[in-house]
């Protein structure tokens, strides 16, 4: 059969909420134009993120049940450990409320003033982590990411010269490296297992230990067995261990490859840095043996684990983001590709290219889906990764702009897909009368999250 369906059938079901153009205009006019300040009953279709949004399978839930809740030594953690390290291979492994917390933690024992950490790009909540504890975050994507076009295959790798030089000319204050697979700021593109071999050898020159930051971990396992050469008869399972046997530690939030709605860990091979970590812990997160979740989220998390390195799951997931990738491609719309694995990246720049950066075209585009059709996405561009000059004020751009669709894990269908694909196209039609937008409130630190907008006036020569 040539067809790929979903490895499932539905037996649960949650209804959406269609509402009209005046309601949804109105409903963006009380968020502010931010949209992640909608209300979830105004939203038809959420893509916003895929993180903590996935639908978990009736063995998780089933899970759920089991959940046991005692304070130390849960027989849930026990699972939760278990499953951790059977994927992983790493010893420690250190329960946290997610990804953030992971990264909270892991930074602030080996982050700190004058430290630089490299990454091929570091997600927002990371950056952010390290730059609280005063070290500095650095991107260091591979050339061939800047061309979000090309048919470049793995275009998540890191820079390999470029790291070579910041290990060459300061090794001694990189207290680690990380390669975030896949890599979902640059288009959540994959990382192959070559460049992360690379990598590896050349911390290895350097005695600097690597870490993965694995949020989709099995994403990436699947696209290296689809397009790296010698890994197609590979299993999953088996790419991803290649992946962490690579590292000497990993970030994970379970919210993504987890296939879990909360939940995440630092699971690591030294047992000092495991130590430390743990008496950390138990001051912001938990005890060691439930870190900031219930006993049922552990239960979840271990499920998922297994379950996302099922190759008849990641076959449906991958087939689920071509599908809408191909189809915009075909009808040149411009979007990030090769497809990436959790999400379908609009490249606004090119969508609307009569507007400056400084009227931040990802935040334009993705409030017009949200009016045409009551799709949520998200802008990863200059609202996000942009910064102000402290001084003149002046905006330096991110290097891309995007709009992200992250399509949530086994939650909507191929109908609910052609629908997005209408409404895209929709807006691709009057692309030339849409207006940028400005940001009338902001915060310094993650300011996509609370900015306030406002749309600006179309220019004259788009109203003619
Ligand atoms: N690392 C990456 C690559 C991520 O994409 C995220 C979260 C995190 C770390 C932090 O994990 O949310 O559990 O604290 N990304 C979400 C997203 C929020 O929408 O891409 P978290």
């Amino acid at each position: 059969m040539r067809t790929i369906i979903e490895p499932f059938r539905i037996k649960s079901v949650e209804p959406i909420r269609r509402t009209t153009r005046v309601e949804r205009e109105d409903a963006l006019l009380r968020a502010h134009n931010n949209l992640f300040a909608l209300h979830t009953a105004d939203v038809l279709i959420d893509l916003l993120t895929d993180s903590g949004t996935g639908a978990m399978s009736s063995e998780q839930w089933a899970g759920i049940m089991r959940g046991d809740e005692t304070y130390a030594g849960a027989i849930s953690f026990d699972r939760f450990q278990s499953a951790v390290r059977d994927v992983t291979g790493f010893e420690h492994v250190i329960p946290t409320h997610q990804g953030r917390a992971a990264e909270h933690l892991l930074f602030g024992l080996l982050g700190g003033p004058g430290r630089v950490i490299p990454n091929n790009t570091h997600f927002d909540t990371t950056r952010a982590n390290i730059e609280v504890g005063g070290a500095t975050a650095a991107d260091l994507p591979c050339a061939e990411a800047s061309d979000l076009h090309s048919d470049e295959l793995f275009k998540g790798n890191m820079d390999l010269e470029a790291l070579e030089r910041v290990l060459h000319s300061a090794a001694a204050s990189v207290p680690l490296v990380m390669l975030t697979i896949t890599n979902n700021a640059g288009g959540g593109q994959p990382v192959s297992l070559a460049n992360m071999r690379a990598v590896r050898a050349i911390c290895d020159r350097y005695r600097v230990p690597l870490f993965l930051d694995a949020c989709r971990f099995a994403e990436n396992a699947w696209m290296v067995r689809l397009r790296e050469a010698g890994q197609h008869s590979r299993s999953p399972r088996e790419i991803a261990r290649a992946f962490f046997d690579l590292a000497h530690g990993c970030t994970m939030s379970a919210k993504k490859d987890g296939l879990a709605n909360i939940g995440g860990f630092v699971a690591l091979r030294d047992p000092a840095i495991a130590e430390e970590l743990r008496a950390r812990l138990v001051v912001t997160e938990g005890f060691p043996t439930y870190g900031g979740l219930a006993g049922r989220d552990l239960e979840a998390i271990a499920i998922g684990l297994e379950e996302v390195l099922d190759p008849d799951y990641l076959e449906y997931r991958h087939a689920s983001i071509r599908y809408v990738v191909e189809r915009l491609r075909a009808r040149e719309v411009p979007v990030v590709w090769p497809a990436g694995g959790h999400a379908v990246f609009l490249d606004a720049r090119q969508f609307l290219p009569q507007l400056e950066p400084a009227e931040f075209p990802g935040q334009a585009l993705a409030l017009e889906l949200y009016l045409e059709g009551g799709i949520r996405s998200c802008e990863i561009g200059s609202v996000m990764l942009g910064r102000n000059d402290p001084v003149t004020g002046v905006l330096q751009p991110a290097r891309h702009e995007l709009v992200r669709l992250a399509i949530p894990r086994r939650t909507y269908t191929q109908s609910h897909m052609d629908y997005v694909l209408e409404v895209i196209e929709a807006v691709w039609q009057r692309r030339e009368s849409i207006p940028g937008v400005r940001i009338s409130k902001g915060p310094s630190v993650l300011r996509h999250f609370r900015a306030e907008f406002e749309r600006l006036p179309l220019r004259a020569e788009a109203l003619r």
